[in-house]
């Protein structure tokens, strides 16, 4: 069996920039407690091993005056860092530059006077977010039909949730369009996602099954493996090697391996390493889409 690999699986510049922060904080305050406001990143695997550490997650911040408190690179909406800072919390800021420029977008075009539609998940902690820098003239979809319900609306600027599927917000810009008078169009869905989600397109034509590795409720881990599904090819989303279908995978040819942009490289290299062990004459590719 040929097992793929891709080049771009695992973390992103943000992810790896919001633990970076939190190992570098504990290096050198060792015995200290750190906390990160919701799980860092939306891997089970990577936040018991902070656990392990000292770094707990919470979802109140109440009573905790003095605590350093990190903000994960999905980032939060500003009331959240006023809130923070009345109750004496040390913030330190682990929101992604991606994310950033995508509230800073939103703030500047909404103070402007226009409206703002996020094409994304209205659920997700970085549309929340992204929400409360709008003005109040934020507005989400997801869909057709969200498109459908939206109100009357003047000049809108349309933007995308960082990891939005590409040809999801192509298909619903282009219905935007035809509906409404768009202003401009800002891509702000991250290089990371774009390249992870064109390298899964392009792998999934090589091989006979797919599998994703990444945190169940990761989003854009979920996206990569809708996209592999999307091209009608056996796709396994699983969290670490212990889920591995082996009855399922050791019938294949070639198997692609991908990874969300929260999982971690030893959890991907646990996952090869398990493939391999199927067959002696399985060898390991690296794929890079641009070959
Ligand atoms: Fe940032 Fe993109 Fe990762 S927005 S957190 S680099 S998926």
């Amino acid at each position: 069996m040929d097992i793929y690999v891709a080049k771009n699986a695992g973390f992103c510049m943000g992810v790896r920039n919001a633990m970076e922060k939190v190992l570098k904080k504990l290096e050198e305050a060792p015995h200290t407690e750190l906390y990160t406001y919701g799980p860092l990143i939306h891997n089970n695997q990577v936040v018991q091993y902070l656990e392990e550490r000292g770094v707990k997650s919470i979802e109140d911040f109440k009573g905790m005056k003095g605590s350093m408190v990190f903000i994960r690179s999905h980032g939060v909406p500003p009331n959240t860092y006023k809130e923070m800072e009345e109750h004496g919390i040390e913030i330190s800021d682990a929101t992604c530059e991606k994310v950033k420029r995508l509230q800073i977008i939103t703030n500047r075009r909404t103070s402007e006077g226009f409206d703002i539609i996020i094409i994304g998940d209205k659920n997700n902690a970085e549309i929340i977010g992204v929400l409360g820098f709008a003005n109040d003239r934020g507005h989400v979809v997801n869909s057709e039909e969200d498109i459908e319900n939206l109100p009357k609306l003047g000049k809108v600027i349309v933007v995308a949730q960082t990891t939005q599927n590409v040809q999801k917000f192509n298909q619903l810009l282009e219905i935007l369009k035809k509906k409404f008078d768009v202003e401009k169009v800002y891509d702000t869905i991250c290089d990371a996602t774009h390249r992870s989600q064109k390298e899964v397109l392009v792998l999934s034509e090589k091989v006979d099954a797919m599998i994703v590795i990444g945190g169940i409720h990761s989003s854009n881990t979920k996206r990569l493996a809708e996209l592999s599904k999307s091209k009608n090819i056996p796709t396994f989303h699983i969290e670490t090697q212990e889920e591995l279908p082996f009855n399922e995978i050791k019938g294949f040819q070639s198997i692609g391996i991908t990874a969300g942009a929260s999982t971690p490289d030893w959890l991907i290299e646990e996952v090869v390493e398990s493939v391999k062990k199927l067959d002696k004459s399985n060898k390991v590719i690296k794929h890079d889409f641009d070959n």
